[in-house]
């Protein structure tokens, strides 16, 4: 079976945009991959986030892993920073990625941006640690959504630069980035990502909001005002109502083109309300579901603990092979 892996930063609740865009497939998948599915809380200390909250998000990341059905008895879920061999190969590829290479990374360009206050040598060769993650597996696809694109790059190039000088050590992973979810738009501000770390609620929606407090979210979604209006799919020219369209097309799994028609002689208003009844169709299930898990700590652990020595057992292979590529001695 081809090894997919693919993971979420516990930096805040995850967002609809987490879930059409990437955890959608990671579900689909498992009938038919090997997948190995992660809380990258590593990752999620390149900004500064409060101890306990972190814990705590970790836990609930993996609780809505499984309410979404990601299954341990098929996938392997497991925590990063569980998993010591992703900062041991991490370090090796510090070494493997250049300066130039981390500059051109929109992320830290936006991210430094943000955290003015706090641009960490972290944060700028965060992308050395997510080649690592893939590459200790030998993953041969990657889901993910659209903003993960040049990271994913970088991570390519990294392990064809390390195999032209040692070897095949590396797989080359492939994207797998879905057509229609993969960039869901802020709420309010329909021309930036949404974001589960975004400063403004209004922006986003957590897959553990409130039905009511959704629906009310999407309402007041900002549309354009085109007179008169027009329900079309076209980013560039009507980015709210293209977000609104994608959001309906990836949660019902109806094509937009089929959709559009629908709206011919309609305001926005109903749009949305047809949106709010899709995604909190969506999202009811899993909200059921996840409550008794995540009150399950025991159940937690036991997930936490087979999925880290699982994937230990394979991190520790490649990080192996890759020691030795390099000159490293055994441990005698
Ligand atoms: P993160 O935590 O920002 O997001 C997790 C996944 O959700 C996707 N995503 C979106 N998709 C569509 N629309 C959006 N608005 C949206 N926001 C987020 C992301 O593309 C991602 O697939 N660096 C990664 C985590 C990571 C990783 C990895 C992923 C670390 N190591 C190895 C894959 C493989 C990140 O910050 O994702």
């Amino acid at each position: 079976k081809p090894v997919v892996l693919s993971g979420c930063q516990p930096s805040g609740q995850l967002s609809i945009g987490n879930y059409l865009g990437a955890l959608r497939q990671w579900v689909q998948m498992q009938q038919t991959h090997d997948c190995k599915f992660m809380l990258v809380d590593l990752h999620a200390i390149t900004v500064r986030q409060q101890p306990e909250q972190l814990r705590e998000a970790t836990l609930d990341g993996l609780a809505l892993y499984l309410a979404c059905g990601l299954d341990p008895e098929k996938s392997t879920l497991f925590v990063q920073s569980q998993v010591p061999e992703h900062a041991q190969l991490a370090w090796v590829l510090n070494c493997y990625t250049q300066m130039g290479e981390l500059n051109r990374m929109t992320q830290f360009k936006d991210k430094s941006q943000r955290h003015a206050n706090n641009i960490n040598a972290g944060l700028f060769t965060y992308p050395a640690l997510m080649a690592a993650d893939i590459l200790l597996y030998r993953a041969d696809e990657v889901p993910v959504g659209d903003d993960q694109k040049q990271h994913l790059e970088l991570s390519r190039n990294v392990a064809i630069r390390f195999n032209n000088l040692y070897g095949d050590v590396f797989k080359v992973p492939e994207p797998m980035i879905p057509k229609v979810g993969a960039r869901i738009m802020s709420l309010q501000d329909p021309e930036k990502k949404m974001s589960k770390s975004d400063d403004n609620v209004n922006n986003f929606i957590g897959l553990l909001e409130d039905p009511k407090k959704v629906t009310k979210k999407i309402k007041r979604a900002v549309t354009d005002s085109e007179e008169p209006p027009r329900v079309a799919f076209d980013p560039a020219a009507k980015p709210g109502v293209s977000n609104l369209l994608s959001i309906l097309s990836a949660a019902t799994g109806e094509a937009i083109s089929d959709i559009e028609p629908r709206y011919a002689d309609k305001m926005y208003g109903h749009l949305k309300g047809d949106v709010a009844e899709a995604v909190v169709a969506l999202l009811e299930p899993i909200q059921e579901k996840y409550h008794a898990i995540r009150n399950d700590r025991a159940y937690l652990d036991e997930v936490m603990r087979k999925g880290a020595d699982k994937a230990r057992e394979d991190a520790a292979q490649t990080l192996r092979a890759v020691y030795d590529a390099v000159g490293f001695v055994p441990y005698p």
